[in-house]
C-alpha cells in the first residue's frame, strides 16, 4: 500500500499490553475447534453453527461460501471475536478468544483484525474521508490524512472524499469500508462479501486489491462470498450447509 509507512508488527507492539504478548511460535494465524452456535428463539433452541474446525496460515486467503442463511455471517463474527460461540474454541494469532472477555476481545481485534461489514458500518456523521482516517487517527499516525487520500483513490473514490455516506451509493460505500479496513493495516481481514453491491467491473478492481493486500503485507483473508471470481482466487474454501461444513 504506498503511502503507509507501518509495518503490522509495528501495529501489534502499539498496544495489548497487559495481555500475553502474541507469542505466535505456530504457523496458523486462526485455528477453530468444534465451533457450535445455538441461539434461543421463543421456547425452542435453534443451532446455528455446528462442528465447525478451520485452520488457517498466516497469509493464506479462505473463501466461506454457502446458500443464504447458512451461518456464513455468524461464523465471520465468532472468528473475528465480535460474537462468542456456544461451543468450541477459537485461537488467533496466538489469543485464545474463547477465554477471553469482550474488552480483551477488543485489544486483540484492534491490534490484529480488520473488518467489512455486510451493512458497512460506516460513521454517518463523517466525510468518506473522515471514515477511512479514523483507525490511522485513533492510532496516532500523522500521515492519516494522506494515507486515507491514498487508500480512498485506490477504491476509485478520489472524487468523492467529502461526501458523506448518505450521499455515497450503496457500492461507494462498500468500497469506504474497505478502504477504512486496509487503513488499519489488519494481519487479518475479515469480509462480509465485499463485491456484493458492486458491478463486475468495480468488484474485480476491489478483488484485486484485497489480493494486492494479501501479497504486499501477507495479510490473511477470510472472506464470505457468492462471488466464484472472488472464491477461486482464495488458497482455501469453506462450503456452509445449514450451519455445517460439508468441505
Ligand atoms: N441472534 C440470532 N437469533 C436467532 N437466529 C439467528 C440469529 N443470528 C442469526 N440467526 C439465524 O441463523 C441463520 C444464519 O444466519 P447468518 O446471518 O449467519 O446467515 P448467512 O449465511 O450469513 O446468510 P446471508 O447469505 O443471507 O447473509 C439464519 O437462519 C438466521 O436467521
Ligand atoms: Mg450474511
Amino acid at each position: 500500500m504506498s503511502g503507509s509507512n507501518l509495518s503490522t508488527e509495528q501495529l501489534a507492539e502499539s498496544d495489548g499490553a497487559e495481555l500475553a504478548p502474541a507469542a505466535d511460535a505456530s504457523p496458523s494465524i486462526l485455528s477453530a475447534h468444534g465451533i457450535g452456535k445455538t441461539v434461543r428463539t421463543g421456547d425452542s433452541d435453534l443451532t446455528i453453527l455446528d462442528g465447525i474446525d478451520i485452520e488457517i496460515k498466516r497469509g493464506a486467503a479462505l473463501a466461506i461460501v454457502g446458500a443464504s442463511g447458512s451461518g456464513k455471517t455468524t461464523l465471520l463474527g465468532i472468528l473475528a471475536g465480535l460474537d462468542l460461540p456456544s461451543r468450541g474454541t477459537v485461537t488467533l494469532a496466538g489469543s485464545t478468544l474463547t477465554d477471553l472477555d469482550e474488552e480483551q476481545r477488543a485489544l486483540v481485534r484492534g491490534r490484529e483484525v480488520g473488518f467489512v461489514f455486510q451493512n458497512f458500518q460506516l460513521l454517518a456523521s463523517l466525510s468518506a474521508l473522515e471514515n477511512v482516517m479514523l483507525p490511522a487517527e485513533l492510532r496516532g499516525d500523522s500521515d492519516a490524512r494522506a494515507q486515507a487520500e491514498s487508500l480512498l483513490a485506490r477504491v476509485g473514490l478520489a472524487e468523492r472524499t467529502s461526501h458523506y455516506p448518505r450521499q455515497l451509493s450503496g457500492g461507494e460505500q462498500q468500497r469506504v469500508a474497505i478502504a477504512r479496513a486496509f487503513a488499519s493495516q489488519p494481519s487479518i481481514l475479515f469480509a462480509d462479501e465485499p463485491t456484493g453491491n458492486l458491478d463486475t467491473k468495480t468488484g474485480s478492481t476491489v478483488i484485486d486489491l484485497l489480493f494486492e493486500l494479501n501479497a504486499e503485507f501477507g495479510t490473511t483473508l477470510i472472506l464470505v462470498t457468492h462471488d466464484m471470481r472472488l472464491a477461486e482466487r482464495c488458497s482455501q474454501q469453506l462450503v456452509l450447509d445449514s450451519g455445517r461444513r460439508v468441505s
